[in-house]
């Protein structure tokens, strides 16, 4: 791939498409790790000094039409807090707002633009679009792994129109995770929950192919004790319940437990249980508290997992957080990755 330290960055303008896609619940900001993934990145073109830069990402998904909801503009002052850095916000994407404001700004400016989403074009990689998006800008850096298996303008089109480099936490994301599909240090421990057998199933076999356990719980277990799906000796399903299956029970925690204690590596994708329940939460949170006390190297990536360690105040005890919830089993499962394919050389 084309990296981002290959590129003269002085004196230019630069698009950064980033994933700030947060869930916004009740005024609260949730997943603001996907902010500070962004952080690096934009220091490290300000140090190599960027005439501008702008940040681009989308926000829901608004099926291609102006929605107030998803306005980046909502989580503007949390981007400015968590990056601390001072950052407009332009109310478009595309077009003579985006010109103007670049054109009239001052060296080191970073802009936030609106939700790219808010056009149909996005989505279908218009290259007109991808043509416009591009205009104003001198050099393309995508640093969001998360959405590099959409094909979309703002991701694959736009490679076409301007000289397009990988951002640096992209770099480490598809480091760490190229890392997990080959070899990791033992004892090794995978940990697979969630409810979506048909994309789950993939990854416990790639898993079991360099994990030295995987641990699966949630909907999933449940779905292939019931199916009677042959699964790789190394896989461990629950020995036993909280309620119809809502949770793994207490002697599946111990047995989960014990082996996340020995591990050297974990990676960690997807509850293992209704865990929004607070009767139906304990296995998650158990497995979560183990995870942040190990001082393995441990990888977690899926939204609903980091929500959880983040309301629990255990993100920061994590060694890799990946922000690719679908991206990540993509990228693991050995599926085309399009946003990836265009930075290629
Ligand atoms: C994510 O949250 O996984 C990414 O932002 C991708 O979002 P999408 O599934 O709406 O494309």
């Amino acid at each position: 791939m084309k990296n981002i330290q290959q590129a003269d960055i002085a004196d230019k303008n630069i698009l950064v498409r980033v994933d700030f896609n947060v869930n916004l619940r009740e005024g609260d900001v949730r997943q603001k790790y996907k902010m500070e993934s962004a952080q690096e990145t934009i220091q490290y073109l300000l140090n190599q000094g960027a005439r501008t830069i702008s940040l681009l990402s989308h926000l829901g998904r608004p099926e291609g039409k102006y929605s107030g909801n998803d306005s980046l503009a909502h989580i503007a002052d949390d981007i400015r807090r968590i990056l601390c850095v001072e950052v407009f916000f332009v109310g478009e994407s595309v077009g003579d707002r985006v010109k103007n404001a670049i054109v009239h700004a001052e060296k080191g400016s970073i802009f936030l633009l609106e939700n790219v989403r808010f056009h149909k074009e996005e989505e279908k990689n218009d290259d007109t679009f991808s043509q416009v998006l591009a205009e104003p800008f001198d050099i393309f850096v995508n640093d969001a792994f998360s959405v590099c298996h959409r094909a979309h303008s703002s991701t694959v089109g736009i490679t076409k129109h301007i000289p397009s480099y990988a951002g640096l936490y992209l770099q480490k994301e598809i480091e760490v995770l190229s890392r997990i599909c080959s070899g990791v240090e033992s004892p090794s421990v995978a940990i697979v929950g969630g409810s979506k057998i048909e994309t789950k199933l993939p990854l416990i076999q790639v898993f079991s192919k360099n994990f030295d356990v995987v641990l699966v719980g949630g909907r999933v277990a449940n779905e292939a004790l019931d199916n009677k799906v042959d699964l790789p000796v190394n896989v461990i399903l629950p020995v036993d319940f909280e309620g119809d299956r809502f949770d793994i029970g207490e002697k599946t925690r111990e047995n989960f437990i014990a082996e996340i204690q020995k591990a050297q590596t974990i990676v960690w994708n997807g509850p293992l249980g209704m865990f929004e329940d607070p009767r139906y939460s304990q296995g998650t949170f158990e497995i979560a508290r183990a995870i942040g006390k190990s001082s393995a190297f441990s990888i977690i990536g899926g939204g609903e997992s980091i929500e959880v360690l983040e309301d629990m105040s255990l993100l920061r005890t994590i060694s890799f957080i990946s922000t690719g919830g679908g991206a990540m089993l993509e990228y693991v499962t050995g599926n085309r990755m399009p946003g990836l394919e265009a930075l290629e050389k």
